[in-house]
């Protein structure tokens, strides 16, 4: 029997711990992201008890806002993006911490008085010098507020001080090493936090649960039972007014190389020796250097691309991806992407990762699914036409959960055989909702845990997986270029045809 303190999933991935007394500062504080996500979360963990009574944000950003002004801002937000104020003294309590700052990005001036304002307010608040800059700014900015929080000795002390770095991270492969060379010249990657959101979910974070703490499946968790692996995130939305990012950005670099590359690394990587931030972050980057597009010179072969037409969601009608407010009338940006990735070592050759993701969907749905090989040989070939290869799928969101599909013979005297599955839900077994993500996230890295976080060279191993993809998508080309799909539909005809060629098909989801 593995002890309690024997099991390294106890080191790991659990939060019991209440963060030091600190300050975040948000750069981009009037954004979205702030107002229906960030204070939200982090009021939630308030209300949880998750955070010290000292815990200060400041939100930073061009505008000219008063405190008060951006507290009421962030009162809207937790009353409509979170699950409300529920106790008024509470939220008093909370927003005495709210402070706003008016700076512009670029002025190293405003770091500087910056610098002095988060003194005044350790000294007030009790925050003991200790710092998380979060950058949720244009990623156009990262590199400047790096450098200018640098310049103003903000970053000088790796014990005290983090900084957050929301996606995208870079834009392709050069942009990245770039980047993470501002990052290194400044700090030292125990200080830096790139978040992927995908790993805050429960699910996500399950996956390495699920698979390394079951001796069943492990076993069967390779090339010779597996025929080939299926990551769908499927969602229903369309740009939701984003155009000025989405238009250069894809369904590639929106999602792919983040939230879809982190629930195929976990998927497939080799057991870590343990649950610290790099034992496992040492594997994920192991399997993303052996991955690659499996056929790089025919790439239609394995890279589908896609963009919405007009069509039908929940009986409304939704205008083509060329008609949304700011796309371009020809534009080639993908809204659709499905890759066939192949894996050089020794568990995987010659299995096949099938991803796919795109906006419009018929259904929001996000899941992992290993499909097993289909038995060696057949003897109910009378009975059954076909009998179906099992499958296990982790279902990601929402309906979160794991299903094993199996064949049963029906009841009866004839020999017939049927799928059934054997479910486990979250909510059956838990009957609590998922914490939200970015909660999880921002007391992790308050915690100074960087086990949810992706690393520097991590996140260079997937942009270099994506290079000969993107090489091609991004070349200027007539708009015809592009396969469409009709909004509320699986995709483009071309996807299914990058399975069933091979003699496979997508799960119906
Ligand atoms: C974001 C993307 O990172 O993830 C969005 O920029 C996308 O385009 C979103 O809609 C999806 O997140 P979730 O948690 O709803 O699956």
């Amino acid at each position: 029997m593995v002890t309690l303190l024997e099991n390294p999933l106890r080191v790991g991935l659990q939060q019991d711990r209440i963060p030091e007394p600190q300050i975040l500062v948000i750069f981009g504080a009037s954004g979205d992201l702030t107002q229906r996500k960030l204070v939200p979360a982090l009021y939630q963990m308030k209300l949880e008890r998750r955070l010290p009574p000292e815990i200060t944000i400041v939100g930073v950003a061009r505008r000219d806002w008063s405190h008060d002004y951006f507290r009421e801002q962030m009162r809207e937000g937790v009353e409509e993006f979170g699950g409300g104020l529920r106790k008024e003294s509470t939220w008093e309590e909370f927003a005495k911490g709210l402070f706003y700052f008016s700076a512009d990005i670029d002025n190293p001036e405003g770091y500087q008085k910056l610098k002095v304002f988060l003194e005044e307010i350790d000294a007030q608040r009790g925050t003991r010098g200790n710092r998380v800059f979060y950058l949720s700014v244009a990623p156009r900015f990262f590199a400047e507020a790096i450098q200018q929080l640098g310049a103003a000795n903000m970053l000088s002390d790796p014990r005290k001080q983090r900084l957050v770095i929301e996606k995208p991270f870079g834009k392709d492969l050069s942009s990245a090493q770039m980047l993470n060379r501002v990052v290194y010249s400044t700090c030292a990657e125990e200080q830096i936090y790139r978040i992927d959101h995908y790993l805050g979910k429960e699910t996500v974070q399950n996956l390495l649960v699920f698979r390394f703490a079951n001796a069943i499946f492990e076993p069967l968790w390779n090339r010779q039972f597996v025929d080939h692996v299926q990551i769908t995130v499927a969602e229903t939305v369309g740009l939701e007014g984003r155009a000025g990012y989405y238009e250069t950005a894809g369904a590639l670099r929106d999602m792919v190389q983040n939230h879809l590359m982190q629930l195929f690394s976990l998927t497939a990587m080799e057991p870590p020796n343990s649950l610290d931030a790099d034992s496992i972050r040492n594997e994920k980057v192991k399997v993303l250097q052996a991955t690659h597009i499996a056929d790089p010179e025919n790439l239609e072969l394995s890279a589908v691309r896609g963009q919405y037409t007009s069509g039908w969601m929940n009986g409304q009608p939704v205008p083509a991806y060329r008609e949304e407010e700011g796309a371009s009338p020809e534009s080639t940006t993908a809204t659709y992407a499905a890759l066939k990735l192949v894996i050089d070592n020794w568990r995987w050759k010659g299995v096949p990762f099938y991803l796919r993701t795109g906006k419009r969907m018929s259904k929001k749905v996000s899941e992992i699914a290993i499909r097993f090989r289909e038995v060696p040989f057949l003897m109910f070939q009378s009975a059954a036409k076909q009998v179906n290869s099992n499958v296990l799928a982790l279902r990601i969101q929402p309906n979160e959960g794991i299903a094993l599909r199996m064949e049963v013979k029906t009841p009866g005297s004839s020999l017939r055989t049927r799928s059934v599955e054997m479910d486990f839900s979250y909510e059956n077994a838990f009957g609590q909702p998922n914490t939200e993500a970015y909660s999880r996230l921002l007391v992790d890295c308050m915690l100074g845990d960087q086990t949810l976080f992706t690393r520097g060279d991590e996140v260079e191993a997937s942009w270099r997986i994506l290079a000969p993809v993107l090489e091609v998508w991004d070349a200027p080309a007539p708009p015809d270029v592009i396969p469409l799909y009709e909004a509320g539909t699986w995709g483009p005809i071309e996807a299914e045809l990058l399975l069933n060629r091979e003699g496979r098909r997508w799960r119906r989801l």
